[in-house]
């Protein structure tokens, strides 16, 4: 099954509503803005004012703006929309799109829960519109360039990632539980999941707070999972780690069956392996840019789009499940985090047509299996 295409492209822009102009909105709404390929036409926040001052900003003081997306949508005629809600509006804004005929791009994670990520799943397979999620770490050439060497050192036995930093956010950061689990490691679980190629099997986690963290909840974690195939992912971060910081992208190193591959994040990865290095794939594009434009050319041609939502999706079961084990204390298998969210979709979901595709789907795993999309292919680096 394939989404609804639209004709765009640079002669004819896709028309777009960028939705939540807060702090990451900026980011979109100058993509949007810069991509030949799309049209700002208008700017919804439940804060006006704030809309207002970002129409502004971008030198558009005209340009329409509303509270509500899906009717601002429908007032300036737009094609689709971005989502940059906080992740509580994640789930009834684009639901509401979809269902409005609307596709979405929205902004990490799927949705504040795994349940209503899987009944966005569903709902765009009930409305036939694309809903892709922007995971914009992935978007990196030289995470693409590690994914291409990790291919030729055969089979994977281990993968880490170290991430520490000390950010001071303020804001609900500082008073969530589990902030870096939540806010900030499902980047580099998805991460994960795109340089193995593999989907996890089950979790186990300790996350804990240093005696001098900032934060309320629990600033550091340490995860392993198990992956198919055998191979581990093993995270260890801190969001209260000053000196000797890592990238925000995390700092890495696979060991495979041929050699090892190191990358610090920033700088191009290393290959130490006594093997001919091979033409490695590269990502034809960077940052949230290289996602709009991917979601504009899958509107245009149908393809399923890296980050389409039930790929995604397994990023934030990734997410869940350390946190369930973090809680329990237990090792906590992906399977069943993914059954206990499909049982929680079921009870709240309210829309009859999404709670039978949801209840239809005769393994929640090969589901979300079946839109995987192989990564771009190969361009200049
Ligand atoms: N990819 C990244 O690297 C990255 C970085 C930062 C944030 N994010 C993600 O971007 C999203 C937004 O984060 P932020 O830091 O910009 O948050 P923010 O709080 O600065 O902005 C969110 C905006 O959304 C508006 N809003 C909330 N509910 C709405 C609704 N129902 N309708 C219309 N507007 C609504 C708020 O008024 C606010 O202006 C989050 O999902 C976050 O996880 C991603």
């Amino acid at each position: 099954m394939t989404h609804r295409t639209i004709p765009c492209g640079p002669g004819n822009p896709l028309r777009v509503v960028v939705v939540g102009a807060g702090a990451m909105g900026q980011n979109w709404l100058t993509a949007v803005t810069d991509e030949p390929g799309t049209e700002l036409v208008g700017i919804a926040d439940l804060d006006l004012d704030v809309a207002r001052r970002s129409a502004a900003g971008l030198g558009r003081p005209d340009l329409p703006v509303g509270a509500d997306a899906v009717a601002l949508a429908a007032d300036t005629d737009a094609q689709a929309l971005v989502n940059v809600t906080v992740p509580a509006a994640h789930h009834p804004v684009t639901a509401t799109a979809l269902f409005a005929g609307l596709p979405v791009l929205g902004e990490k994670p799927v949705a504040d829960t795994l349940g209503r990520a899987l009944s966005l799943a569903a709902a765009s397979e009930v409305t036939g519109e694309l809903f892709m999620v922007s995971q914009s770490r992935r978007w990196n050439r030289q995470l693409f360039a590690l994914r291409g060497m990790l291919e030729e050192l055969g089979a994977i036995g281990t993968l880490t990632t170290e991430f520490f930093t000390s950010p001071h956010f303020g804001g609900f950061r500082e008073e969530m539980a589990y902030p870096l689990l939540i806010d900030m490691a499902i980047h580099t679980f998805d991460s994960a999941r795109f340089l193995l190629g593999a989907e996890p099997v089950s979790a186990y986690c300790q996350a804990y707070n240093p005696p001098w963290s900032w934060f309320s909840g629990d600033a550091a974690a340490s995860a392993v999972f198990e992956m198919e195939g055998g191979a581990r992912y093993v995270y260890n971060g801190s969001w209260c780690s000053p000196g000797a910081e890592t990238s925000w992208n995390g700092a890495w190193r696979a060991s495979g069956e041929k050699g090892s591959a190191l990358w610090d994040g920033d700088n191009e990865p290393v290959l130490v392996a006594d093997i001919r290095p091979a033409e490695r794939p590269r990502s034809p594009y960077e940052g949230v840019g290289g996602a709009l434009r991917v979601f504009a050319e899958s509107l245009r041609t149908g393809s399923t789009p890296m980050g389409e939502v039930h790929e995604n999706t397994m990023s934030l079961a990734m997410v869940e499940a350390a946190v369930l084990s973090a809680r329990t204390g237990q090792r906590v298998l992906l399977d069943d985090v993914l059954d206990q969210a499909r049982a929680a979709a079921l009870r709240e979901e309210t829309r009859s047509d999404v709670r039978a595709a949801l209840a239809g789907w005769p393994s929640i795993r090969g589901v979300l299996a079946s839109r995987h999309q192989a990564p771009p292919a190969a361009a200049p680096a």
